[in-house]
């Protein structure tokens, strides 16, 4: 089965600080979405991206595309995002041509994600997982507390979940495409990823190992390590 990878771009990048939407941030000179994009190219078994553009900067970032030449065997499409994560992504799902069983979904914002990681997403699915997720154990014990009403506010600490049983989880997660449509269509109300809306469905979701390289760009401290990452590659 061919795969296919969408990549939700579109976000504003609020909490890296001021300045152009995340995904066009430079990263080692290049913009991170542009090491997004190279990063499921890389993989061979992937033969589509799209590219969910911030709603006003699509013929940018087609510009971008064509700029920096990327693997001839990959095709390409650009297509608007939404207001949200989930509206980005099911905007690149309407966008999909048949004939693409497998889809990928990862965020621009995980721009060093190593090839390795990719193909085991994508070998999981082929073995028959309807949603796959790279996972990590966690480093840092996690508590659920009681949300203040104003930020800075003590929180109540409610309970300390068993953090054996716990896992980070990144992109690209891997799914059955009619699945995952399915739950776009199915499931409504806020979630951060897609593999949950998998869940809602009742099916079940399995991870593979994640890989440290594929955290999420999200603060001004995650460019830093983000560029010296590249750096160490480079030597
Ligand atoms: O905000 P967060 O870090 O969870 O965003 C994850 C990914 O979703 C980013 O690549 C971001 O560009 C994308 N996104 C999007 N459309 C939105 C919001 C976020 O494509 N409306």
């Amino acid at each position: 089965p061919r795969t296919a990878a969408v990549i939700p771009a579109a976000g504003r990048g609020v909490r890296l600080g001021p300045g152009a939407p995340k995904a066009l941030r430079a990263l080692g000179g290049l913009p991170m979405l542009v090491h997004a994009i190279r990063a499921m190219a890389d993989s061979r078994a992937v033969s589509l991206v799209v590219v969910v553009a911030p709603p006003d900067g699509a013929a940018e970032v087609k510009t971008l595309l064509d700029a920096h030449a990327l693997p001839e065997r990959t095709d390409f499409l650009v297509v608007p995002g939404g207001e949200t994560r989930q509206e980005s992504v099911r905007a690149g799902l309407e966008a999909l041509p048949e004939g693409y069983d497998i889809v990928l979904v990862h965020d621009a914002a995980r721009p060093l994600v190593p090839v390795d990681t990719v193909d085991a997403v994508i070998e999981a699915v082929r073995d028959g997982a309807v949603a796959v997720v790279p996972a990590l154990p966690l480093a840092d014990t996690v508590k659920e507390v009681e949300p203040a009403a104003s930020p800075g506010e003590p929180e109540p600490v409610l309970a300390t979940p068993d953090r054996s049983r716990l896992r980070a989880v990144q992109t690209p997660q891997g799914f059955d495409r009619a699945t995952l449509v399915r739950a776009h269509e199915t499931v409504t109300g806020d979630v951060t990823d897609d593999a949950s809306m998998v869940e809602q469905l009742g099916l079940t979701v399995v991870t593979v190992p994640g890989h440290e390289e594929a955290f999420k760009v999200t603060r001004p401290l995650d460019l830093v390590l983000a560029e010296a990452v590249l750096a160490r590659r480079r030597l």
